[in-house]
C-alpha cells in the first residue's frame, strides 16, 4: 500500500452548506459572530504557521519544548501504534512525537478541514520517513471521526491549545467524542494554553506586524469566495481582548464605519454599525483544575500534566477509562 492515503470523510458539498448555515446564522444574530474554523483555507492555513513564528506568540513554542523533553516518557507510557491528531496542521511539533513513538508506530492518522495543510504536512513527514504509513483525514473534528481501521493501542492527540477554540459546552460534546474513538487504555494527549498575565496573552493576538490581524480578516476573504460576498477587510479592524471573567481572549473585526455588506450566494444583506463587533474566535485559557474535571467528564483520566519551564503550557495525557 502507498504510504499516503487522503480520505474526504465529508460529502463533496458538506464543506459548502456548513458554511452557509454558519455564515447566515452568525451574521443575522446579536452580537454577530462567526466560528474560527472557516479561517483556515490555504491562506489562512499559512498566516497561522506564520503566526506560529512570532516572538510574541509564545504558546507554539512552549509546547514545543514540553513536546521534546516528553516524547520518549510518552511513547514508553502509551506504546501507540495509530497516533491520530485532530486540527494537525503542519504536524511541525508532531514530529517530536513520530520520532518517539517508531519503530512501533504503525500509522499516522491527521485529520484536518484544510486539505493544504494535509498536504503539505505529509510531503513534509515522507520526505524524512518514507516508510511512515500516512492515512490523512479532511474532517470536521467536530462532527463525529470514523478513523481508518489501524492497529491500536491509539493515542490520539489534540494540540496546540485548539481545544480552547471550543466554548465550553462545545468542549463537553467534543470530548466525549474523542473518548468514542477510543478503547479502555488508550490515550489522549492535550495541549493547553494556561491562564496568564493580561498583557503576555493580549501581545500574543496582536502582533506588531499585523500578522494576527490579517489571519483574523482571512475569514472575510472565504466568504467573499466562496459566497460572492462583498465585504472590504480594509472597513474592518483586528481586535483582541482578554475576559478576564471566562478566561479567554476574543478575537473579532470590528466595523471602522456604517456599512452594508451582501452576502449574494445566501440572498442576504448584512448590516453593521460604526464600531459593531464580530466575534471571530474564542481561545480560552486552562487551570489544571479545570483541564482534569473537563476531562474526568468524558471519562478521561487525567495521568500526567507537564508544563514548559515557565508555566505558560501543558500538555495533559488521559487515559480512557
Ligand atoms: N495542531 C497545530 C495546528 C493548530 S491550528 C499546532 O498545534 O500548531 C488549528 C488547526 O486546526 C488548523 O490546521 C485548522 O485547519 C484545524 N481545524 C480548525 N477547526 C477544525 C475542525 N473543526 N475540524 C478539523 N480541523 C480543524
Ligand atoms: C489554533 N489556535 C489554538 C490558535 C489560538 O491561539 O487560539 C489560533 C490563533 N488565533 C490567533 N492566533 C492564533
Amino acid at each position: 500500500m502507498s504510504p499516503f492515503l487522503l480520505t474526504r470523510t465529508l460529502p463533496d458539498d458538506a464543506t459548502g452548506a456548513d458554511l452557509r448555515a454558519d455564515v447566515l446564522h452568525g451574521l443575522t444574530r446579536t452580537p454577530k459572530t462567526l466560528p474560527p474554523k472557516w479561517f483556515y483555507d490555504a491562506r489562512g492555513s499559512e498566516l497561522f504557521d506564520e503566526i506560529t513564528r512570532i516572538e510574541t506568540y509564545y504558546p507554539t513554542r512552549a509546547e514545543r519544548e514540553i513536546l521534546i523533553a516528553r516524547a520518549p516518557e510518552i511513547a514508553a507510557i502509551t506504546g501507540a501504534r495509530t497516533l491520530v491528531e485532530l486540527g494537525s496542521g503542519s504536524s511541525e511539533k508532531t514530529r517530536h512525537l513520530i520520532g518517539a513513538l517508531l519503530p512501533e508506530l504503525h500509522s499516522y492518522v491527521p485529520v484536518d478541514v484544510s486539505e493544504s495543510a494535509l498536504r503539505g504536512a505529509a510531503d513534509a513527514l515522507l520526505a524524512d520517513r518514507p516508510a511512515l504509513e500516512v492515512h490523512a483525514l479532511i474532517a470536521d473534528f467536530t462532527r463525529g471521526l470514523a478513523l481508518p481501521g489501524t492497529p491500536g493501542p491509539r493515542l490520539v492527540a489534540f494540540l496546540g491549545s485548539t481545544i480552547g477554540n471550543l466554548l465550553p459546552d462545545e468542549r463537553e460534546v467534543f470530548l466525549k467524542s474523542v473518548r468514542s474513538l477510543l478503547a479502555p487504555g488508550d490515550a489522549l494527549l492535550l495541549g493547553t494554553d494556561l491562564v496568564k498575565a493580561e498583557s503576555v496573552l493580549v501581545r500574543a493576538y496582536d502582533d506588531a506586524a499585523g500578522i494576527t490581524a490579517a489571519f483574523n480578516k482571512n475569514v472575510l476573504a472565504v466568504i467573499n469566495r466562496e459566497l460572492g460576498a462583498d465585504f472590504d477587510p480594509d472597513a474592518f479592524e483586528h481586535v483582541a481582548r482578554w475576559d478576564a471573567r471566562r478566561e479567554w481572549i476574543e478575537m473579532r473585526l470590528r466595523a471602522r464605519e456604517a456599512q452594508t455588506v451582501k452576502v449574494p450566494e445566501l440572498d442576504l444583506v448584512v448590516r453593521f454599525d460604526a464600531g459593531e463587533e464580530l466575534r471571530t474566535e474564542v481561545s480560552a485559557k486552562f487551570r489544571g483544575e479545570g483541564v482534569r474535571a473537563e476531562l474526568a467528564a468524558a471519562s478521561l483520566r487525567l495521568d500526567h500534566w507537564w508544563m514548559d519551564e515557565e508555566s505558560r503550557f501543558a500538555l495533559s495525557l488521559a487515559t480512557a477509562v
